[in-house]
Protein backbone atom coordinates (compact mmCIF):
# COMPACT_ATOMS: atom_id res chain seq x y z
CA UNK A 1 0.00 0.00 0.00
CA UNK A 2 1.40 3.34 -1.11
CA UNK A 3 1.81 6.36 1.81
CA UNK A 4 -0.67 8.40 1.48
CA UNK A 5 0.38 12.26 1.69
CA UNK A 6 -2.74 14.52 1.85
CA UNK A 7 -2.56 18.35 0.57
CA UNK A 8 -4.34 20.81 -1.27
CA UNK A 9 -2.43 21.60 -4.51
CA UNK A 10 0.04 18.95 -5.98
CA UNK A 11 3.43 20.03 -7.92
CA UNK A 12 5.11 18.70 -10.29
CA UNK A 13 8.79 20.34 -10.59
CA UNK A 14 10.73 22.17 -8.50
CA UNK A 15 11.78 24.71 -11.48
CA UNK A 16 10.80 28.28 -11.36
CA UNK A 17 6.70 27.77 -12.22
CA UNK A 18 6.69 24.93 -8.80
CA UNK A 19 8.68 26.54 -6.80
CA UNK A 20 7.43 30.22 -7.41
CA UNK A 21 3.92 28.43 -6.96
CA UNK A 22 4.66 26.98 -3.63
CA UNK A 23 5.57 30.15 -2.15
CA UNK A 24 2.83 32.55 -3.44
CA UNK A 25 0.51 29.84 -1.93
CA UNK A 26 2.04 29.58 0.89
CA UNK A 27 2.24 32.97 1.31
CA UNK A 28 -2.14 32.76 1.09
CA UNK A 29 -2.25 29.92 3.75
CA UNK A 30 -2.65 27.31 0.91
CA UNK A 31 -0.80 23.94 1.58
CA UNK A 32 1.34 22.32 -1.33
CA UNK A 33 3.66 19.64 -2.06
CA UNK A 34 6.39 20.12 -4.82
CA UNK A 35 7.97 16.73 -6.26
CA UNK A 36 11.02 17.06 -8.18
CA UNK A 37 12.52 13.94 -10.32
CA UNK A 38 15.84 15.68 -10.18
CA UNK A 39 18.64 16.34 -7.28
CA UNK A 40 18.27 19.58 -5.44
CA UNK A 41 22.26 19.94 -6.75
CA UNK A 42 21.45 19.34 -10.25
CA UNK A 43 18.16 21.57 -10.14
CA UNK A 44 20.16 24.42 -8.55
CA UNK A 45 23.27 24.54 -10.56
CA UNK A 46 21.63 24.31 -14.20
CA UNK A 47 22.83 26.81 -16.33
CA UNK A 48 19.63 28.57 -17.70
CA UNK A 49 17.77 32.28 -18.08
CA UNK A 50 19.77 35.14 -16.90
CA UNK A 51 16.83 38.30 -17.47
CA UNK A 52 14.39 39.08 -15.08
CA UNK A 53 11.67 41.39 -16.12
CA UNK A 54 10.69 44.19 -13.73
CA UNK A 55 7.26 42.41 -12.94
CA UNK A 56 8.81 39.14 -12.09
CA UNK A 57 11.70 41.73 -9.98
CA UNK A 58 8.84 43.15 -8.02
CA UNK A 59 6.92 39.98 -7.56
CA UNK A 60 10.59 38.64 -5.65
CA UNK A 61 10.59 41.72 -3.68
CA UNK A 62 6.72 41.89 -2.84
CA UNK A 63 7.43 38.12 -1.74
CA UNK A 64 9.95 39.25 0.95
CA UNK A 65 12.76 37.33 -1.51
CA UNK A 66 14.46 40.06 -3.23
CA UNK A 67 17.10 41.01 -0.63
CA UNK A 68 19.85 38.61 -2.39
CA UNK A 69 18.44 39.76 -5.73
CA UNK A 70 19.00 43.32 -5.26
CA UNK A 71 22.44 43.05 -3.94
CA UNK A 72 23.69 41.21 -6.35
CA UNK A 73 21.52 41.86 -9.63
CA UNK A 74 22.49 43.94 -12.54
CA UNK A 75 20.23 46.59 -13.04
CA UNK A 76 20.38 47.33 -16.92
CA UNK A 77 18.17 50.47 -18.87
CA UNK A 78 18.95 49.05 -22.12
CA UNK A 79 20.90 46.63 -24.91
CA UNK A 80 22.35 47.43 -27.87
CA UNK A 81 21.48 45.92 -31.29
CA UNK A 82 24.67 45.36 -33.60
CA UNK A 83 24.32 45.41 -37.74
CA UNK A 84 26.47 46.09 -40.21
CA UNK A 85 29.24 46.22 -37.87
CA UNK A 86 27.51 49.25 -35.51
CA UNK A 87 26.27 49.04 -32.23
CA UNK A 88 22.93 51.02 -31.61
CA UNK A 89 21.34 51.26 -28.22
CA UNK A 90 17.45 50.61 -27.51
CA UNK A 91 17.13 52.84 -24.28
CA UNK A 92 14.41 51.37 -21.84
CA UNK A 93 14.55 53.72 -19.26
CA UNK A 94 13.80 56.58 -21.86
CA UNK A 95 11.30 54.65 -24.04
CA UNK A 96 8.91 52.64 -21.02
CA UNK A 97 8.72 55.24 -18.93
CA UNK A 98 11.92 54.30 -16.27
CA UNK A 99 11.35 50.17 -16.82
CA UNK A 100 14.19 47.84 -17.14
CA UNK A 101 15.32 44.18 -16.38
CA UNK A 102 17.78 42.65 -14.20
CA UNK A 103 20.39 39.98 -14.55
CA UNK A 104 19.97 37.59 -11.98
CA UNK A 105 20.56 33.69 -12.75
CA UNK A 106 17.60 31.44 -12.76
CA UNK A 107 20.27 29.64 -10.87
CA UNK A 108 20.14 32.17 -7.91
CA UNK A 109 16.09 32.65 -8.38
CA UNK A 110 16.31 28.92 -7.73
CA UNK A 111 18.06 29.23 -4.94
CA UNK A 112 16.30 31.66 -3.21
CA UNK A 113 12.55 30.02 -3.44
CA UNK A 114 14.28 26.38 -2.50
CA UNK A 115 15.65 27.59 0.62
CA UNK A 116 12.95 30.08 1.48
CA UNK A 117 10.20 27.17 0.66
CA UNK A 118 12.29 24.81 2.65
CA UNK A 119 12.83 26.98 5.84
CA UNK A 120 9.27 28.01 6.17
CA UNK A 121 8.83 23.94 6.88
CA UNK A 122 7.55 23.23 2.87
CA UNK A 123 7.83 20.10 1.33
CA UNK A 124 9.88 19.22 -1.61
CA UNK A 125 10.74 16.33 -2.44
CA UNK A 126 13.36 15.88 -4.98
CA UNK A 127 14.71 13.05 -6.34
CA UNK A 128 11.23 10.97 -7.11
CA UNK A 129 11.00 8.29 -10.30
CA UNK A 130 8.12 6.87 -11.69
CA UNK A 131 5.41 9.92 -11.21
CA UNK A 132 2.25 9.21 -12.59
CA UNK A 133 -1.44 11.02 -12.62
CA UNK A 134 -4.92 9.47 -11.62
CA UNK A 135 -8.14 10.35 -11.74
CA UNK A 136 -7.67 14.21 -12.45
CA UNK A 137 -10.83 15.09 -13.83
CA UNK A 138 -12.55 13.82 -10.44
CA UNK A 139 -10.40 12.78 -7.67
CA UNK A 140 -6.36 13.94 -8.49
CA UNK A 141 -3.65 11.92 -7.40
CA UNK A 142 -0.11 11.44 -7.96
CA UNK A 143 1.67 8.64 -7.59
CA UNK A 144 5.29 8.04 -6.90
CA UNK A 145 8.69 6.33 -5.66
CA UNK A 146 11.45 7.71 -3.47
CA UNK A 147 14.13 6.00 -1.96
CA UNK A 148 12.40 2.85 -3.04
CA UNK A 149 9.17 3.45 -1.07
CA UNK A 150 5.70 4.33 -3.11
CA UNK A 151 3.37 7.18 -2.41
CA UNK A 152 0.62 8.12 -2.74
CA UNK A 153 -0.10 12.13 -2.71
CA UNK A 154 -4.01 12.96 -2.65
CA UNK A 155 -4.91 16.83 -3.55
CA UNK A 156 -7.25 19.11 -4.84
CA UNK A 157 -5.98 19.82 -7.42
CA UNK A 158 -2.57 19.65 -9.86
CA UNK A 159 -0.55 21.97 -10.97
CA UNK A 160 2.13 20.74 -13.64
CA UNK A 161 5.28 22.71 -13.61
CA UNK A 162 7.51 19.74 -15.06
CA UNK A 163 8.74 21.89 -17.63
CA UNK A 164 8.56 20.46 -22.02
CA UNK A 165 9.66 16.89 -21.31
CA UNK A 166 7.50 16.49 -17.86
CA UNK A 167 4.72 13.93 -17.77
CA UNK A 168 1.74 15.99 -17.53
CA UNK A 169 0.89 17.56 -20.46
CA UNK A 170 1.41 14.09 -22.17
CA UNK A 171 -1.15 12.39 -19.30
CA UNK A 172 -3.61 14.73 -20.83
CA UNK A 173 -5.68 12.47 -23.17
CA UNK A 174 -5.28 12.68 -26.83
CA UNK A 175 -7.88 15.01 -29.05
CA UNK A 176 -8.34 17.10 -25.80
CA UNK A 177 -5.66 19.98 -26.39
CA UNK A 178 -4.42 21.51 -29.42
CA UNK A 179 -0.43 21.53 -29.90
CA UNK A 180 1.16 24.72 -32.22
CA UNK A 181 4.80 23.62 -32.85
CA UNK A 182 7.77 25.27 -34.70
CA UNK A 183 11.13 24.65 -34.84
CA UNK A 184 13.59 26.59 -35.87
CA UNK A 185 16.44 25.42 -38.39
CA UNK A 186 19.36 26.67 -35.76
CA UNK A 187 20.42 26.34 -32.37
CA UNK A 188 22.55 28.00 -29.82
CA UNK A 189 25.84 27.25 -28.35
CA UNK A 190 26.35 28.71 -25.19
CA UNK A 191 29.14 29.35 -23.07
CA UNK A 192 29.36 30.31 -19.48
CA UNK A 193 33.15 32.49 -18.94
CA UNK A 194 35.06 33.36 -16.04
CA UNK A 195 35.36 36.80 -17.75
CA UNK A 196 34.47 40.26 -16.84
CA UNK A 197 31.72 41.22 -19.36
CA UNK A 198 33.01 43.07 -22.24
CA UNK A 199 30.39 45.52 -22.08
CA UNK A 200 27.77 47.02 -19.23
CA UNK A 201 24.68 46.17 -21.56
CA UNK A 202 23.58 43.17 -23.53
CA UNK A 203 24.54 42.78 -27.50
CA UNK A 204 22.18 40.96 -29.59
CA UNK A 205 24.32 41.13 -32.94
CA UNK A 206 23.10 40.29 -36.51
CA UNK A 207 26.00 38.92 -38.42
CA UNK A 208 26.74 37.44 -41.91
CA UNK A 209 28.08 34.45 -40.19
CA UNK A 210 24.72 34.41 -38.17
CA UNK A 211 23.27 35.77 -34.66
CA UNK A 212 25.44 36.49 -31.31
CA UNK A 213 24.93 37.77 -27.69
CA UNK A 214 26.88 38.67 -25.29
CA UNK A 215 25.31 38.53 -21.92
CA UNK A 216 26.86 38.23 -18.55
CA UNK A 217 25.86 36.83 -14.79
CA UNK A 218 27.86 38.79 -12.75
CA UNK A 219 30.87 41.31 -13.00
CA UNK A 220 33.15 38.54 -13.43
CA UNK A 221 30.82 36.03 -15.56
CA UNK A 222 30.19 36.45 -18.92
CA UNK A 223 27.14 34.57 -20.46
CA UNK A 224 28.15 34.42 -24.70
CA UNK A 225 25.93 32.31 -27.56
CA UNK A 226 26.75 31.71 -31.44
CA UNK A 227 23.87 30.76 -33.57
CA UNK A 228 24.68 27.35 -34.82
CA UNK A 229 23.14 23.87 -36.30
CA UNK A 230 20.23 22.76 -34.30
CA UNK A 231 22.11 19.08 -34.08
CA UNK A 232 25.61 20.94 -33.54
CA UNK A 233 28.06 18.34 -31.68
CA UNK A 234 29.72 20.68 -29.10
CA UNK A 235 33.25 18.43 -29.83
CA UNK A 236 33.22 20.43 -32.84
CA UNK A 237 33.98 23.36 -30.86
CA UNK A 238 37.13 23.80 -28.67
CA UNK A 239 37.16 26.72 -26.93
CA UNK A 240 39.59 28.84 -29.22
CA UNK A 241 37.05 28.01 -31.86
CA UNK A 242 34.40 30.11 -29.65
CA UNK A 243 36.29 32.48 -28.85
CA UNK A 244 37.29 33.25 -32.22
CA UNK A 245 33.81 32.66 -34.01
CA UNK A 246 32.42 35.20 -30.35
CA UNK A 247 35.38 37.90 -31.54
CA UNK A 248 34.16 37.83 -35.33
CA UNK A 249 30.35 38.10 -34.86
CA UNK A 250 30.58 40.51 -32.12
CA UNK A 251 33.56 42.68 -33.45
CA UNK A 252 33.08 46.54 -33.95
CA UNK A 253 36.16 49.17 -33.94
CA UNK A 254 37.51 49.98 -31.36
CA UNK A 255 36.39 47.37 -29.01
CA UNK A 256 37.86 44.20 -27.46
CA UNK A 257 36.09 40.76 -26.10
CA UNK A 258 37.94 40.12 -23.24
CA UNK A 259 38.37 36.38 -22.95
CA UNK A 260 38.67 34.09 -19.57
CA UNK A 261 38.55 30.20 -19.25
CA UNK A 262 35.03 28.06 -19.86
CA UNK A 263 33.11 27.14 -17.11
CA UNK A 264 30.18 25.36 -19.03
CA UNK A 265 29.41 24.88 -22.79
CA UNK A 266 26.35 23.03 -24.17
CA UNK A 267 23.85 23.10 -27.70
CA UNK A 268 20.39 24.09 -26.89
CA UNK A 269 17.85 24.13 -29.62
CA UNK A 270 15.05 26.30 -30.79
CA UNK A 271 11.27 26.36 -30.50
CA UNK A 272 7.85 28.06 -30.46
CA UNK A 273 5.30 25.81 -28.82
CA UNK A 274 2.10 26.04 -27.09
CA UNK A 275 -0.58 23.67 -25.55
CA UNK A 276 -4.12 24.91 -25.84
CA UNK A 277 -5.95 24.79 -23.22
CA UNK A 278 -3.85 25.12 -20.36
CA UNK A 279 -5.97 22.95 -18.30
CA UNK A 280 -7.74 19.51 -18.29
CA UNK A 281 -10.26 18.63 -14.98
CA UNK A 282 -8.64 19.51 -12.15
CA UNK A 283 -4.46 19.80 -13.74
CA UNK A 284 -3.35 23.08 -14.43
CA UNK A 285 0.30 23.17 -17.08
CA UNK A 286 2.51 26.12 -16.40
CA UNK A 287 5.42 27.42 -17.51
CA UNK A 288 7.58 25.40 -20.22
CA UNK A 289 5.35 22.28 -19.93
CA UNK A 290 2.91 24.65 -21.16
CA UNK A 291 4.46 26.84 -23.61
CA UNK A 292 7.98 26.84 -25.42
CA UNK A 293 9.71 30.07 -26.62
CA UNK A 294 12.70 30.26 -28.40
CA UNK A 295 15.43 32.56 -25.90
CA UNK A 296 16.16 35.30 -27.93
CA UNK A 297 13.38 37.88 -26.16
CA UNK A 298 14.48 36.22 -22.55
CA UNK A 299 11.06 35.20 -21.97
CA UNK A 300 10.87 31.54 -20.63
CA UNK A 301 11.42 32.25 -16.92
CA UNK A 302 8.88 35.28 -16.95
CA UNK A 303 5.97 33.82 -18.98
CA UNK A 304 6.48 30.54 -16.43
CA UNK A 305 6.04 33.17 -13.38
CA UNK A 306 3.25 35.29 -15.26
CA UNK A 307 1.23 31.74 -15.27
CA UNK A 308 1.90 30.90 -11.45
CA UNK A 309 0.48 34.54 -10.28
CA UNK A 310 -2.55 34.10 -12.31
CA UNK A 311 -3.07 30.81 -10.93
CA UNK A 312 -2.07 31.28 -7.17
CA UNK A 313 -4.34 33.97 -7.70
CA UNK A 314 -7.36 31.43 -8.85
CA UNK A 315 -7.21 28.96 -6.44
CA UNK A 316 -6.98 31.95 -3.65
CA UNK A 317 -10.42 32.68 -4.92
CA UNK A 318 -11.52 28.92 -4.67
CA UNK A 319 -10.31 28.52 -1.00
CA UNK A 320 -11.35 31.67 0.01
CA UNK A 321 -15.06 32.10 -1.92
CA UNK A 322 -15.54 28.56 -3.50
CA UNK A 323 -15.94 29.93 -6.15
CA UNK A 324 -14.19 28.53 -9.86
CA UNK A 325 -14.67 31.32 -12.17
CA UNK A 326 -10.94 32.18 -11.85
CA UNK A 327 -9.74 28.56 -11.87
CA UNK A 328 -11.99 28.05 -15.25
CA UNK A 329 -10.45 31.32 -17.05
CA UNK A 330 -6.98 30.36 -16.36
CA UNK A 331 -5.57 29.17 -19.68
CA UNK A 332 -7.53 31.88 -21.37
CA UNK A 333 -6.09 34.61 -19.42
CA UNK A 334 -2.61 33.19 -19.51
CA UNK A 335 -2.71 32.50 -23.38
CA UNK A 336 -3.58 36.05 -24.03
CA UNK A 337 -0.15 36.62 -22.94
CA UNK A 338 1.58 33.51 -23.67
CA UNK A 339 0.59 34.50 -27.70
CA UNK A 340 1.83 38.08 -27.41
CA UNK A 341 5.55 36.76 -26.13
CA UNK A 342 5.68 34.03 -28.67
CA UNK A 343 4.99 36.63 -31.34
CA UNK A 344 7.56 38.93 -29.23
CA UNK A 345 9.97 36.12 -29.92
CA UNK A 346 9.55 34.24 -33.12
CA UNK A 347 10.01 38.29 -34.35
CA UNK A 348 13.00 38.98 -32.04
CA UNK A 349 14.57 35.63 -33.32
CA UNK A 350 13.56 35.58 -37.31
CA UNK A 351 15.16 39.09 -37.03
CA UNK A 352 18.37 38.52 -35.97
CA UNK A 353 19.20 34.99 -37.14
CA UNK A 354 20.58 34.06 -40.47
CA UNK A 355 17.77 31.00 -41.77
CA UNK A 356 20.17 28.69 -43.67
CA UNK A 357 17.21 29.01 -47.13
CA UNK A 358 17.85 33.10 -46.31
CA UNK A 359 17.59 34.56 -50.00
CA UNK A 360 19.45 37.97 -50.99
CA UNK A 361 15.58 39.77 -50.89
CA UNK A 362 15.17 37.81 -46.85
CA UNK A 363 18.46 39.42 -45.85
CA UNK A 364 18.01 42.94 -47.34
CA UNK A 365 14.54 42.37 -45.38
CA UNK A 366 16.28 41.77 -42.21
CA UNK A 367 18.47 44.63 -42.35
CA UNK A 368 15.94 46.83 -43.15
CA UNK A 369 14.03 46.09 -40.26
CA UNK A 370 16.89 46.37 -38.07
CA UNK A 371 17.48 49.47 -39.53
CA UNK A 372 13.73 50.81 -38.91
CA UNK A 373 14.06 49.41 -35.92
CA UNK A 374 17.07 51.33 -34.33
CA UNK A 375 16.16 54.36 -36.07
CA UNK A 376 12.21 54.91 -35.55
CA UNK A 377 11.45 56.08 -31.84
CA UNK A 378 7.50 53.95 -32.48
CA UNK A 379 9.52 50.88 -33.64
CA UNK A 380 12.47 51.11 -31.18
CA UNK A 381 9.06 51.90 -28.23
CA UNK A 382 7.72 48.68 -29.59
CA UNK A 383 11.06 46.32 -29.09
CA UNK A 384 11.49 48.47 -25.56
CA UNK A 385 8.38 47.37 -24.06
CA UNK A 386 7.86 43.72 -25.06
CA UNK A 387 11.62 43.20 -23.86
CA UNK A 388 10.70 44.58 -20.22
CA UNK A 389 7.78 42.80 -19.85
CA UNK A 390 3.81 43.54 -20.97
CA UNK A 391 1.91 44.25 -17.79
CA UNK A 392 -0.09 41.27 -16.34
CA UNK A 393 -3.63 41.80 -17.59
CA UNK A 394 -6.23 39.61 -15.62
CA UNK A 395 -8.49 39.65 -17.41
P1 LIG B 1 11.76 23.97 -15.76
O1 LIG B 1 12.74 24.97 -15.32
O2 LIG B 1 12.12 23.08 -16.91
O3 LIG B 1 11.41 23.08 -14.49
C1 LIG B 1 10.69 21.87 -14.60
C2 LIG B 1 11.14 20.95 -13.49
O4 LIG B 1 10.34 19.77 -13.51
C3 LIG B 1 12.57 20.50 -13.67
O5 LIG B 1 13.29 20.74 -12.49
C4 LIG B 1 12.46 19.02 -14.00
O6 LIG B 1 13.57 18.28 -13.50
C5 LIG B 1 11.18 18.66 -13.29
N1 LIG B 1 10.52 17.47 -13.84
C6 LIG B 1 10.42 17.07 -15.12
N2 LIG B 1 9.71 15.92 -15.21
C7 LIG B 1 9.35 15.58 -13.95
C8 LIG B 1 8.62 14.51 -13.40
N3 LIG B 1 8.11 13.54 -14.17
N4 LIG B 1 8.43 14.48 -12.07
C9 LIG B 1 8.94 15.44 -11.28
N5 LIG B 1 9.65 16.49 -11.73
C10 LIG B 1 9.85 16.57 -13.06
N6 LIG B 1 14.22 32.13 -20.08
C11 LIG B 1 14.27 33.45 -19.82
O7 LIG B 1 13.29 34.02 -19.33
N7 LIG B 1 15.40 34.19 -20.04
C12 LIG B 1 16.53 33.61 -20.52
O8 LIG B 1 17.52 34.31 -20.63
C13 LIG B 1 16.50 32.20 -20.82
N8 LIG B 1 17.60 31.56 -21.26
C14 LIG B 1 17.57 30.21 -21.40
C15 LIG B 1 18.73 29.57 -21.78
C16 LIG B 1 18.73 28.18 -21.90
C17 LIG B 1 20.02 27.50 -22.31
C18 LIG B 1 17.53 27.41 -21.66
C19 LIG B 1 17.52 25.90 -21.79
C20 LIG B 1 16.40 28.07 -21.27
C21 LIG B 1 16.39 29.45 -21.15
N9 LIG B 1 15.26 30.14 -20.75
C22 LIG B 1 15.31 31.47 -20.56
C23 LIG B 1 14.04 29.43 -20.50
C24 LIG B 1 13.81 29.16 -19.00
O9 LIG B 1 14.96 28.55 -18.47
C25 LIG B 1 12.59 28.27 -18.84
O10 LIG B 1 11.51 28.87 -19.51
C26 LIG B 1 12.23 28.07 -17.37
O11 LIG B 1 13.17 27.18 -16.80
C27 LIG B 1 10.83 27.49 -17.23
O12 LIG B 1 10.59 27.13 -15.90
P2 LIG B 1 9.66 25.91 -15.56
O13 LIG B 1 9.62 25.84 -14.08
O14 LIG B 1 8.40 26.01 -16.31
O15 LIG B 1 10.39 24.63 -16.17
C1 LIG C 1 21.24 34.80 -20.88
O1 LIG C 1 21.89 35.62 -20.21
O2 LIG C 1 21.36 33.57 -20.72
C2 LIG C 1 20.34 35.29 -21.94
C3 LIG C 1 20.14 36.65 -22.08
C4 LIG C 1 19.29 37.12 -23.07
C5 LIG C 1 18.64 36.22 -23.89
C6 LIG C 1 18.81 34.87 -23.73
C7 LIG C 1 19.68 34.38 -22.75
O3 LIG C 1 17.83 36.70 -24.86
Amino acid sequence: MPTKIPTQVGIIGAGPAGLFLSELLRQQGIESVVIESRSRQYVEDRVRAGVLEQATVDLLTAMGLGARMKREGLVHHGIELQFNGRRHRIDFEDLTGGKGITIYSQREVVRDLTSARLAAGGSIYFEVDDVSLHDVTNNPRIAYVQDGETFEMQCDFIAGCDGFHGICRPSIPQGVVTIYDREYPFGWLGILAEAPPSSDELIYSAHDRGFALLSMRSPQISRLYIQCDPDEDIAHWPDEKIWQELETRLGVDNWRLTRGSVLQKGVTGMRSFVVEPMQYGRLFLAGDSAHIVPPTGAKGLNLAVADVQVLARALKEFYVTGRDNLLNAYSEVCLRRVWKVQRFSWWMTSMLHRFPDETPFDHKRRLAELDYVTSSRAASQSLAENYVGLPLDWS
